[in-house]
């Protein structure tokens, strides 16, 4: 069987990867030290084995614990370093990272520390390893509007350096409609806007994000599956949909990953990607992504072809390029 091996091989863009979701347990134990940090776990060993989660919250909670000991500018390059160093070693081409700035900007690091050793990581990136990499600024959405907006202010002096917004964090209880004028703001500012929406939450989520939000991607989506009307508008609309699947494993949102339903998007006609999200906390990268999915769900080579076509047609690379690649 062959199928790994294109499905290692093959070029293709991520576009769901939190920055600070790949932050591996031993480089915890590097900087805690490093920053005089203390962390509430003896070893690596031990801070693995509290990697057991049972929904989005159980998982978010140890997710900000950890990036607790991000405090100079080159943390946060060493971190998107060792990121983009994996993501290469995938056949990543293209990578748009999210960063969380108020999981940060609230322990005192400020905007600039933050933005500029990403930016750093991502520039070597495409110097060194031949891959491009750009970053998107996320709003925690449990968190108010008028904090995304603060924070949208902070990070505007550093405008040329990130491509776009999006909406992380708690989804239940903190619907897209919380942040209608902000990214309204954002929209007016050229910025390119995401959100995570039909995660955990209702498909009334999705079309609030589409509609309020007018975001151009949906960070997961996978919930969309049970509102037809909602299916056809995302085909129709060629809205694509950056799904998880190991993600959503590991946050109990399919029982197993031969119930997810990948191949029912893909087969709708939706332009669904694979992506990682946290890969460094959900146990594999972009291609242990792929070849579990596969394996667990009989997804065929034409798939595979169609997955990696979606991740070009649904990035933000520029639209000449992207034409290119598609
Ligand atoms: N959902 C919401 N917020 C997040 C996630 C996610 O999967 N990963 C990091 N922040
Ligand atoms: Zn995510």
């Amino acid at each position: 069987d062959r199928l790994p091996e294109l499905l290692r091989r093959m070029p293709k863009a991520e576009l769901h990867i939190h920055i600070e979701g790949s932050l591996e347990p031993e480089l915890i134990f590097a900087l805690a030290p490093r920053n005089g940090v203390k962390i509430p776990y003896a070893s690596v060993e031990d801070l693995r084995r509290a990697y057991a989660f049972t929904n989005l919250q159980s998982f978010l909670d140890i997710y900000y614990a950890g990036a607790s000991v991000l405090l100079k500018e080159q943390d946060f390059y060493d971190m998107a370093r060792a990121y983009l160093l994996k993501a290469a070693q995938d056949n990543v081409v293209h990578a748009e990272l999210f960063f969380d700035p108020q999981t940060h900007t609230a322990r005192g690091v400020s905007m600039e520390t933050v933005i500029h050793g990403l930016h750093r990581a991502c520039a070597d990136a495409q110097a060194e390893l031949g891959i491009s990499a750009s970053l998107i600024l996320c709003f925690l959405r449990h968190l108010s509007e008028e904090d995304a907006f603060e924070t949208l202010e902070q990070a505007l002096p550093y405008r040329d350096k990130f491509i776009g917004v999006g909406l992380d964090s708690s989804e239940v209880g903190n619907p897209p409609e919380k942040f209608a004028r902000v990214f309204a703001r954002c929209r007016e500012l050229g910025l390119h806007r995401v959100a995570h929406a039909g995660e955990e939450g209702p498909p009334a989520y999705v079309w609030t994000a589409l509609d309020l939000l007018k975001v151009e991607r949906i960070d997961h989506g996978v919930q969309s599956g049970r509102d037809a009307a909602l299916m056809q508008r995302l085909a129709a609309d060629r809205i694509p949909l950056t799904v998880c699947p190991l993600s959503n494993l590991k946050l109990c949102v399919f029982p197993d990953l031969a119930s997810h339903n990948l191949r029912q998007l893909l087969d709708a006609g939706l332009v669904a990607t694979v992506n990682s999200d946290d890969p460094a906390y959900f146990g594999g990268y972009m291609n242990e992504n792929f070849t579990q999915t596969f394996a667990a769900t009989g997804l065929s080579s034409q798939h595979a072809y169609t997955l990696a076509r979606n991740s070009f047609a649904a990035s933000f690379i520029d639209a000449a390029t992207r034409q290119r690649l598609i």
